[in-house]
């Protein structure tokens, strides 16, 4: 029997929603057809945005979108996609599949997604093939009521008020495809185009700085170092890979229970990331006033047989719904560090949450888990104490659960918890508060189980839990995701 002890008393404050938000490149299909298809396409849309397709995001409450990259961000230019449709400039994509950017999908568009989700638009801006004044004026064009040319410009491509975007990413992956920058120089560079990102009226930045690539430790302490009074928040990327290299990084469907395993440590090392990150973070800034934002993160698997490789186009299965999960444990429980996350990419890239086919649509294991956690978000964190055997094959072993727990506003209490193994059940009972009530509901199937156009396979359904004496116990069939909402009764 497993035990996860709940103790409300102990929290590191509040999950911010924000953990919950999603990253959308201009890349494969994850834009194009993914998200927008153009207001004349026969697809249903509003104002461009596929209905269906934004419809199935407000329902997981997306807060947050990142765009436009990615690697794409540092060689985009935003006036390229401002203005009539006719005027736009177009491009080559050399980052993902040389394919032509017609900027069609420009700033106003971006805007006007994020209005219909009803989440906060994050815009990250280009360093590597920008320049300090390019990035300036789109700050202007966004959020100055001033009357500059670059606002009356604005007002004549048809928006009079301006946004009011706050969060502001100053350059991707700087130490990489954002231009192979050394942590010196970019702190440097950071300073000089975070200085003319000006605050219009109200409208005060959140400045992002490029942080590092997985356990690049120095950059984050030189960044820290020389750069850390001038952020709000400093970014972190980190994907899963199945395979050895990024030459062979496995198959999304195709892999064996060691392989299973296998990905599901490599997952897990975000704890460590993130810890480790942060423990540098805290020598600079003991306060925690510069937060650590995880902008990419997911499984990184070799591209569907049969489509173009610079789509990064995967299917998503229960494993991936698994690496979700525990990586969403992970920053719910350093919810004291990590201030917003961006799974990496939203549709039909990477570990998407929805894909698409045409006018047809699926929604993935991993959307699902979204689904099972949204109480989280905005809600305070409840420590929660994890005892359980572990689990795994060969050099691939790791604890059985996984979990986090948080309480809402109206009291409830809500604990997301994973089986991680493939075959075995887990009998659970859950201590430290005294119930009165809970429901439940879980996301279980073989771990390679897997949506597609014609079948869904995995799907959540109620979870039979019982509450006696105010202890809850309930069983966890292998491979699978539960979210129970508890009513603490009066102590
Ligand atoms: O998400 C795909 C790519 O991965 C992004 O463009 C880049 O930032 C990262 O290397």
């Amino acid at each position: 029997m497993a035990t996860i002890t709940l103790n409300p008393a102990r929290s590191k404050g509040t999950i911010d929603k924000n953990i919950y938000g999603h990253f959308s490149e201009h890349l494969g299909r994850c834009v194009y057809q993914g998200l927008f298809v153009g207001k004349d396409s026969p697809i249903p849309n509003c104002n461009g945005m596929r209905a269906d397709v934004v419809e199935a995001l407000k329902r997981i409450q997306v807060p947050v979108l990142r765009w436009p990259g990615g690697c794409f961000a540092d060689e985009y230019h935003w006036e390229d996609g401002i203005g009539p449709l006719e005027g736009r400039k177009r491009m080559v994509n050399t980052n993902w599949g040389d394919v032509v950017e017609d900027n069609s999908f420009g700033t106003h568009e971006f805007l006007e997604l994020c209005r219909q989700l009803g989440c906060e638009p994050y815009i990250n801006a280009n360093v590597g093939s920008g320049t300090v004044r390019e990035m300036a004026e789109w700050v202007e064009y966004l959020n100055s009521d001033g009357d500059s040319s670059v606002v009356r410009r604005r007002r004549a491509n048809g928006r009079q008020d301006s946004w009011g975007v706050k969060y502001w990413g100053v350059g991707n992956e700087s130490w990489g495809c954002g231009g192979n920058m050394r942590p010196e120089y970019y702190a440097d560079e950071f300073r000089r185009y975070a200085t003319f990102c000006r605050k219009y009226g109200e409208n005060r930045l959140f400045k992002i700085a490029c942080g590092p690539n997985a356990d690049d430790y120095s950059w984050t302490a030189t960044l820290m170092e020389r750069a850390g009074r001038f952020m709000d928040a400093l970014t972190l990327h980190y994907y899963t890979l199945c395979g050895d290299d990024w030459e062979h990084k496995g198959s999304a469907t195709r892999f064996t229970p060691e392989e299973f395993y296998k990905t599901l440590v490599r997952a897990l090392r975000m704890e460590e990331l993130v810890s480790r990150h942060g423990a540098i973070m805290d020598r600079y800034d003991p306060q925690r006033r510069v937060g650590l934002i995880v902008d990419e993160w997911g499984a990184w698997y070799d591209v569907e047989p049969g489509t173009n490789p610079g789509f990064l186009y995967q299917q998503n299965t229960m494993r991936d719904a698994l690496i979700a999960a525990l990586t969403l444990n992970i920053f719910n429980r350093h919810c004291d560090r990590v201030v917003m996350a961006n799974l990496a990419q939203t549709v039909n890239v990477l570990q998407a949450v929805i894909l698409t086919e045409g006018e047809r649509m699926t929604l993935t294991p991993t959307y699902h888990v979204f689904d099972l956690y949204r109480e989280h978000q905005g809600a305070r964190e409840v420590d929660c104490f994890v005892e359980c055997d572990s689990t795994g094959l060969g050099d691939w072993r790791l604890d059985q659960l996984s979990a986090s727990a948080s309480q809402s506003a109206d009291g409830l209490i809500t604990v997301t918890v994973a089986n991680l193994s493939a075959s075995a059940c887990a009998d659970v009972a859950l201590r430290g508060v005294q119930a009165e009530e809970v429901a439940g509901r879980v996301l279980s199937a073989p771990m390679d189980a897997f949506n597609d156009f014609d079948q869904q396979r995995v799907a959540p359904a109620l979870l039979d839990a019982r509450v006696e004496n105010g202890c809850v116990d309930l069983q966890l069939p292998p491979c699978s995701v539960a979210a129970l909402r508890i009513r603490p009764g009066r102590a």
